[in-house]
C-alpha cells in the first residue's frame, strides 16, 4: 500500500490589492496605495537582495523625481542625485551640447539608479510594515472577471496561501504570469526586435563628462552614463547575439576609446566591476487591463533603453493606478475603466521617442540610413523646435499628473 502526504494546508487571506513584482512597479504601486490607507500584499519570486543588486536603469525624468519626493522618498534621492541639465549628442566627430533647461522650460533630468530607488522603497515599506514576500513560488492570479480575484502562491517556508482582493496589479516584468492570464484573444500585441543590443559596464572610475554623451560613431552607438561621482555606467552598441566572453575589458575600453575620441577630450578607464549584454525590442500589449487585472511596467510594454523610459514609464503607470485604485475602493470605477486608454497614450509617445532616439544613433551598416540619420542629428542640433522636440520627450512628455504633488 502507498501513502500519499498529505496537501498542506492553504492559508485564506484578505487584501484590497493584491501585487505581483517587487520592481519599480510594484513596490511603488504598494507605497502609494498605503498612503492612500488602502492595503495591498505583493509577492514577488526573486529574494530581497537579487532585487536590490539587479543592475538596470539610472535617469529618473523631473516628473519621477517630483513624485519620488512628495512621497517621502526623496531623502536618499536628494542626497546622492544627480541633476543634468542636458546632454551631449555626438556624430561625425563632433560633439553638441542641448540644454534641457533652455529648451524644456528648466525642467530636468537625475541620475539615481534603479537598484537605489527599489532599495528606498523596500525600505520603506518594510519600515510601515507592509506585507512583502520574496522568494514565492507558484504564483497564480485566477477569478479575474469577478469582483473578488484571487491571488496565490507559495511563501519562502512552503506554506501555500491564497489571497482574496479587490483588484490584482501585474507588475511582473516582462516574463511575468498576469499577461498570458489575460483572456486569449484579448491582447494587441506591436512588437519590434532591434538586430542590436547594448553590452553595459559599470566601472570604478570617476566619469569622464560632466552630461551622457550619446555617440553615433561608424562603429556603432556608445553612450557614456555614470552612476555617482566615483563610478561610469557606459555602452557599447553590439550584435543582438553577441557573447559576452568576446569582451574582455581591454577591449572594451579600447572600443569605448575610439567611439567617443574627439580633439582634447580623454576617457578614463578603470576596473570594470559588472558587465553584461542586453537586448533591445520596442514591445506594448492592449489594452492594460481585463476585468480586475490591470498590468503596469514591463508586464505590459518595453522599450529599447536609448532615451531611458523603461523605469520612468512604469512609475508613470502606476502612478495612475494608484488613482484608479482608490476610486475603485470608494466603488468610482470611471479612472479604473480609462486606466488603460490614459497609459498606453504615454506608453506610445515614450514608445516612438526610444524608436526614434534608437534608429537615431545606431548604426545598419546601410549607406542610406547613414546619411539620413546624420541628416537627422544635425538638424536636431541646428533647428530649437527640433531640439526641444529631443528636450521635452527627454524630460518627459506630458509632464506627469499627479494627486500627490
Ligand atoms: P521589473 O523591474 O522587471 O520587475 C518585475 C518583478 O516581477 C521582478 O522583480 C520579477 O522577479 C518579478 N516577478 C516576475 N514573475 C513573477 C512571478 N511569477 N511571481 C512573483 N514575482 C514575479 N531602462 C532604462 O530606462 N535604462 C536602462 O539602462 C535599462 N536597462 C535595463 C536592463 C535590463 C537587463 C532590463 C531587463 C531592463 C532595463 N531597463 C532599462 C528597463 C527598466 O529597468 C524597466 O523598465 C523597469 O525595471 C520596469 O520595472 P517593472 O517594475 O515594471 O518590472
Ligand atoms: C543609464 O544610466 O543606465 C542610462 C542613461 C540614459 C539612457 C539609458 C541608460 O538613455
Amino acid at each position: 500500500m502507498t501513502t500519499s502526504s498529505p496537501r498542506p494546508p492553504v492559508r485564506a487571506e484578505r487584501t484590497q490589492i493584491g501585487i505581483v513584482g517587487a520592481g519599480p512597479a510594484g513596490l511603488l504601486l504598494s507605497h502609494l496605495l498605503a498612503l492612500r490607507g488602502i492595503d495591498s500584499v505583493l509577492v514577488e519570486s526573486r529574494s530581497r537582495a537579487y532585487c536590490e543588486a539587479r543592475q538596470r536603469a539610472g535617469l529618473l525624468e523631473d516628473g519621477t523625481v517630483r513624485l519620488l519626493r512628495a512621497t517621502g522618498l526623496g531623502e536618499r534621492l536628494d542626497a546622492d542625485g544627480l541633476p543634468h541639465g542636458g546632454i551631449y549628442l555626438q556624430f561625425a566627430g563632433e560633439r553638441h551640447h542641448l540644454d534641457f533647461r533652455d529648451l524644456a522650460g528648466g525642467r530636468t533630468v537625475t541620475i539615481y539608479a534603479q537598484t537605489e530607488i527599489v532599495k528606498d522603497l523596500i525600505e520603506a515599506r518594510t519600515a510601515a510594515g507592509a506585507a512583502l514576500h520574496f522568494e514565492v513560488t507558484g504564483t497564480e492570479v485566477a477569478d479575474l472577471d469577478t469582483s473578488r480575484p484571487v491571488l496565490r502562491y507559495t511563501d519562502a517556508s512552503g506554506d501555500r496561501h491564497e489571497v482574496v482582493c479587490d483588484a490584482i496589479a501585474g507588475c511582473d516584468g516582462f516574463h511575468g504570469i498576469c499577461r498570458p492570464a489575460m483572456p486569449d484573444g484579448l491582447l494587441a500585441v506591436a512588437e519590434r526586435a532591434y538586430p542590436f543590443a547594448w553590452l553595459g559596464i559599470l566601472a570604478e572610475v570617476p566619469p569622464s563628462t560632466d552630461e551622457l554623451i550619446y555617440c553615433r560613431h561608424p562603429n556603432g552607438f556608445a553612450l557614456h552614463s555614470m552612476r555617482s561621482p566615483q563610478v561610469g555606467r557606459l555602452y557599447l552598441q553590439v550584435p543582438a547575439d553577441e557573447d559576452i566572453g568576446e569582451w574582455p575589458d581591454d577591449r572594451i575600453w579600447a572600443e569605448l576609446k575610439t567611439r567617443f575620441e574627439i580633439p582634447g577630450w580623454e576617457l578614463k578607464p578603470g576596473p570594470i566591476t559588472e558587465k553584461s549584454v542586453t537586448p533591445m525590442r520596442s514591445f506594448v500589449a492592449a489594452p492594460m487591463r481585463s476585468g480586475r487585472l490591470f498590468l503596469a511596467g514591463d508586464a505590459a510594454h518595453i522599450v529599447p533603453p536609448t532615451g531611458a523610459k523603461g523605469l520612468n514609464l512604469a512609475v508613470a503607470d502606476v502612478t495612475v493606478l494608484a488613482d484608479a485604485l482608490t476610486d475603485l475602493a470608494g466603488g468610482d470605477t470611471e479612472r479604473a475603466d480609462a486606466y488603460s486608454q490614459h497609459c498606453l497614450e504615454r506608453v506610445w509617445r515614450a514608445s516612438h521617442f526610444s524608436w526614434w532616439m534608437t534608429t537615431m544613433l545606431h548604426v545598419s551598416g546601410d549607406p542610406m540610413d547613414e546619411q539620413l540619420m546624420q541628416s537627422q542629428l544635425r538638424y536636431v542640433i541646428g533647428s530649437r523646435a527640433a531640439a526641444t522636440t529631443l528636450a521635452e520627450n527627454y524630460v518627459g512628455y506630458p509632464p506627469l499628473p499627479s494627486e500627490f504633488f
